[in-house]
């Protein structure tokens, strides 16, 4: 803890926030400028003042963070926060550029209300940014060189222009691969239908509605020399056959005929030169080989299967249970964080690959 942070938080307050020891300053154990960054992985500053980006910018070193930001080898992360007007102030970019330059991560600032009252750009990453992006730098980047094309979320089929059909997806399991692949050093491309989650940084981002905007963004995607198309997304198998221009009036009962959807997978799959394709099979029920066949069908190379009534599994959660399924067996994975679901897919598409 700097002199400034000192004056905002207690010590104490930290260390028992921590359960650790909390170091404050250079002179209370002489070599800790060298010993502690020598012990570390990563480095974090959070929040970083405009005073310390200028110090670790300059080199000046008259306290114990800027000391350990001198004699620190491994990977870096600040996290700046500050008025919107400092943070926009041309010397504070200039430090940023600077940092950067040395190879610093720098997460956030985000707009918001600021500690002084107004608003703007300024505020801290949340929390839980900064630990992706630590977890990002400390990934191996077995990955590095595959361009992945990856769908998330549900599809909106509109029968007039305020209703549609779609399903329950959150797009959880999509993004989850979209962040997981992008840790490992891929360059991703995340296709998403609607979904409230927030969109991850350092990817392509596409932002689509129908299955037939998914799939247009899908053939354009995977035409840009793409190595792997995960399809997450819970495309909708049905779209409304016509398509109001005007609000549908209600005039009592009412039947609603549907046609499918083009199947995005199999107009990939059917390419000749085409990715490695995973698919998903979310299934009401244990049918494992339903979805092996579904996968010889739609011609992709393995398929996720999951039984989104089983508890801990399918929609809107944050973990999953699944059978990863393949030319070369069945992998049965236990339950666990969408994250880790998301890295066992990868290990195995590295593993059938190689
Ligand atoms: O047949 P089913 O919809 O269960 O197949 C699921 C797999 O096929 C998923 O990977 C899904 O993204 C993909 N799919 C598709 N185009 C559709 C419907 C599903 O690519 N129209």
């Amino acid at each position: 803890m700097t002199e400034a942070a000192r004056q905002f938080v207690t010590p104490l307050s930290l260390q028992v926030a921590s359960q650790d020891r909390v170091y404050t300053s250079l002179f209370e154990e002489p070599m800790a400028h060298i010993s502690l960054p020598a012990k570390a992985d990563v480095m974090v500053v959070a929040p970083a003042t405009a005073n310390t980006i200028a110090k670790l910018a300059l080199g000046i070193a008259d306290d114990l963070l800027s000391t350990c930001f001198l004699s620190f080898q491994g990977k870096m992360i600040i996290a700046p926060s500050m008025n919107w007007k400092m943070y926009e102030n041309r010397t504070v970019r200039k430090n940023l550029d600077t940092l950067a330059s040395f190879g610093v991560l720098q997460v956030g600032p985000e707009a918001g209300a600021l500690a002084c009252g107004e608003e703007g750009t300024g505020r801290m990453a949340e929390p839980a940014d900064i630990l992706e992006a630590i977890r990002s730098v400390l990934t191996p980047k077995d990955l590095a060189g595959e361009k992945i094309v990856i769908t998330a979320g549900p599809t909106r089929e509109y029968l007039d222009p305020v209703r549609f059909i779609s399903n329950r997806s959150s797009g959880k399991m999509g993004y989850a691969l979209a962040r997981a692949a992008r840790d490992r050093g891929a360059e991703v491309t995340l296709i998403s239908g609607p979904s409230c989650l927030k969109k991850p940084d350092g990817l392509a981002f596409v932002g689509v509605e129908t299955a037939s905007e998914m799939r247009k963004a899908v053939v354009e995607a995977v035409a840009g020399r793409a190595t792997v198309l995960i399809m997450a997304a819970a495309v909708a198998d049905f779209s409304p056959k016509t398509k109001s221009a005007k609000k549908i009036v209600k005039t009592g009962e009412m039947a609603l005929a549907l046609s499918t959807t083009p199947d995005i997978v199999s107009s990939v799959s059917s390419q000749a030169e085409r990715p490695f394709i995973i698919g998903f099979a979310a299934e009401t029920g244990r049918h494992p080989g339903r979805a092996a066949a579904k996968m010889k069908n739609k011609k992709m190379d393995m398929i996720v299967f999951n039984d989104v009534t089983e508890p801990g599994a399918g929609f809107d959660v944050d973990t999953n249970r699944v059978e990863i399924i393949d030319g070369k067996g069945r992998t049965k994975l236990g339950i666990m964080s969408k994250y880790e679901v998301a890295d066992a897919i990868l290990d195995r598409f590295i593993e059938i690959r190689a």
